[in-house]
């Protein structure tokens, strides 16, 4: 069998899947620019968007802890510290930013990154095969915590809502970590290039 027919069988055999896959395929890990997490806090470009980008998703990360935590709360108390309302808005408001973050990703980054780093185009297309399904999870939780009347839907379940949450919250947390590998090191190359 030759190297190319090879490395196709491997990569049909991977786990694509941001719900199930529990770190990159090793197809795409060989093509990451190699430079080590645990290094990049410390090289010369990492004060750019390196550093934006990875803040950036650690505020994305705590924005939906905070609501699966908030439900939790609510699902355990018969009286927590505050109302269905505002951790409708907060859930309202991280649903936003995440959107705003993959528009912005969608539209101008990664057609950049494959611009600039052509060999990454797998992890460019895993990556927006993320965005879809992280797409659909934001639009799910939203669905559910969208009253245009102002009133809370009588059929609301709370229950339901967490469950929705907590699979969003793994697909973000999946989708982010995978992200920074492939994107920040790209940062780190080019930073001169932003
Ligand atoms: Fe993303
Ligand atoms: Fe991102």
């Amino acid at each position: 069998m030759n190297e190319a027919k090879q490395y196709e069988q491997t990569s049909a055999r991977e786990n694509l899947d941001v719900l199930t896959r529990k770190q990159l395929p090793a197809s795409i890990e060989r093509q990451l620019i190699q430079i080590p997490r645990d290094t990049w806090s410390q090289h010369p470009n990492y004060f750019g968007k390196a550093k934006f980008f990875i803040d950036y998703h650690n505020s994305l990360k705590q924005m939906s802890a905070a609501l699966v935590n908030n439900l939790e709360v609510m699902l355990d108390s018969p009286k927590p510290d505050f109302t269905l309302q505002e951790v409708i808005h907060q859930g309202q408001g991280f649903i936003q930013t995440a959107h705003h973050h993959h528009y912005m990703e969608d539209h101008f980054y990664f057609p950049h990154f494959r611009r600039v780093e052509r060999e990454l185009g797998k992890g460019i297309d895993l990556l927006d095969g993320d965005h879809k399904s992280l797409s659909n999870a934001l639009n799910d939780v939203q669905e559910r915590i969208s009253f245009p009347n102002g009133q809370v839907d009588p059929n609301f379940s709370l229950g339901y809502l967490h469950e929705r949450a907590v699979k969003l919250d793994n697909i973000l947390k999946r989708h982010l970590d995978d992200e920074e590998e492939i994107i920040i090191p790209i940062f780190l190359k080019y930073e001169r290039s932003y």
